[in-house]
């Protein structure tokens, strides 16, 4: 018999007869799958209008989806609706298309390369976290992260300083689009365009102007920029407009809300533990690179409030992951929320514990167990720059004020592509 047939079939949780799991989904999605993980084991069974899917938690079947037999494994669910902003960038491209713009962005991620663009972009996190403190009202936290993230990408890709005018509506209402778009389970199609489906069009076609703009101005200068758009203009030639287009916006989308996510969330611990953010604050006086306390607040900040809590990868062919049987076709669900919450690779692991990822701890962390930026080939290719872009804010913060909530209360969550606070969290700032 073939391994496939032999596999065992997974076990699910109990569901409505008709409807499976898709309420409980609706209501409390990370509930649902980290109960799953808990009580069923490392491979579990879903059912959504009829489609099986799987969660895998457990480190061996994750390391043969994202690793070992990766290329048997293609992006999931979602995609279609990335792809109509992102285009065929990093993110959605597939197979030969995919490897080739990762050999061509690559070099932009080098850690040299990533050290030169520190200082400009500290020059607009500090502008930003300086213009938070001046009304002397609370901030709210997550729209503020918003748009300091979306200026520092501005300044990273492509040089640019301070506000982006139309830019500032366009990006965060195509990105609000994207997710609605990709996490619904089934579209209506119309014979007209809606409102909403209006706005979305404008907002494609200003961001297009704007990019385009900006690739013609960049192509007709002689001077080059200290920005990634310059390593991108070195590795796309004239002739690839559309592929550099859809490279740019990718790195752009990809940045931007995932580091806005996970400041808001690691301000929003430091702000109920005023002792780690004396520490941080103790360790980026003068060194603004941080040190290891202010990164294993990052790690632990990252670790609880994972910004992408939920992945997902379609099987071209049949396959047996952790000695369970994946039909071809069906969709496997990888979840960093889950795997940093499970109670048998963490301890107490709903509490803030930057301490488990000191020199001495560490290395008890199973492998797997640990992934805010995913695994194998198709990992976050930002993740060194996003913990530099983190480290230089939360720092800047620190620096500038001691923190405190208006309202202590969790804000609950808001699962979309990103994993974002139900509520506002109003952050009072006082200045040191
Ligand atoms: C804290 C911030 C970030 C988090 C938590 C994060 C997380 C992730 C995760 C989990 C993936 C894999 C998704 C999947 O396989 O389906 C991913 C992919 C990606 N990320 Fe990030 N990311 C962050 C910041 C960034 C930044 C700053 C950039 C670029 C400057 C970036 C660019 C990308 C790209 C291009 C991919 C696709 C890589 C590929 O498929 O080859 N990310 N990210």
């Amino acid at each position: 018999m073939s391994p496939v047939l032999d596999a065992r079939e997974a076990p699910a949780l109990p569901g409505h007869f008709l409807l499976g799991h898709l309420p409980r989904r609706q209501r409390d999605p990370l509930g649902m799958y980290l109960e799953a993980a808990e009580t069923l084991g490392g491979f579990a069974r879903f059912h959504l209008l009829g489609k099986a899917l799987y969660l895998v938690s457990e480190p061996e079947g994750i390391q043969r989806v994202l690793a070992d037999n990766a290329a048997n494994y293609a992006k999931g669910f979602g995609y279609a609706a990335m792809k109509s902003v992102m285009g065929e960038g990093l993110v959605t491209a597939e197979g030969a298309a995919w490897r080739e713009q990762r050999r061509r962005c690559v070099p932009a991620f080098h850690g040299r390369r990533l050290e030169q663009l520190l200082a400009p972009m500290r020059q607009v996190i500090d502008a930003g976290v300086a213009s938070w403190g001046q009304h002397g009202e609370a901030v709210d936290l997550f729209a503020a992260s918003l748009t300091l993230s979306r200026h520092v990408a501005a300044r990273a890709l492509l040089s640019l300083d301070g506000p982006l005018d139309a830019l500032d509506d366009a990006i965060p209402l195509l990105q609000r689009e994207v997710s609605r778009r990709s996490l619904a389970l089934f579209t209506v199609p119309l014979p007209f365009r809606t409102p909403r489906e209006r706005a979305f069009d404008r907002a494609l076609a200003t961001l297009d102007a704007f990019v385009y703009a900006q690739l013609r101005s960049r192509r007709g200068s002689e001077s080059r920029q200290n920005d990634l758009l310059q390593d991108l203009l070195d590795a796309y030639g004239p002739d690839e407009e559309v592929p550099l287009r859809d490279a740019l916006v990718t790195l752009f989308l990809a940045a931007y809300e995932t580091t806005a996510t996970s400041l808001t969330w690691i301000l929003w611990l430091l702000a109920q533990h005023p002792e780690s953010a004396e520490r941080v604050y103790a360790e980026t006086v003068g060194t603004p690179g941080g040190g290891p306390y202010t990164r294993q607040v990052i790690e632990e900040g990252m670790r609880l409030y994972p910004a992408v809590w939920l992945f997902a990868r379609r099987a071209i062919n049949a396959d047996v992951v952790a000695g369970y049987q994946v039909p071809a076709g069906s969709f496997l669900l990888i979840s960093p929320w889950v795997n940093h919450h499970l109670t048998r690779f963490w301890d107490k692991p709903g509490e803030f514990r930057p301490e488990r990822f000191d020199a001495a701890q560490r290395p008890a962390i199973p492998k797997l167990a640990y992934l805010p930026f995913s695994s194998g080939p198709r990992q976050c290719i930002g993740a060194a720059f996003a913990i530099m872009e983190l480290t230089a804010m939360v720092g800047a913060v620190v620096q500038r004020y001691r923190m405190e909530l208006s309202d202590p209360r969790a804000p609950g969550f808001e699962p979309l592509i990103t994993l974002q606070p139900a509520r506002r969290i109003h952050l009072k700032l006082r200045a040191r």
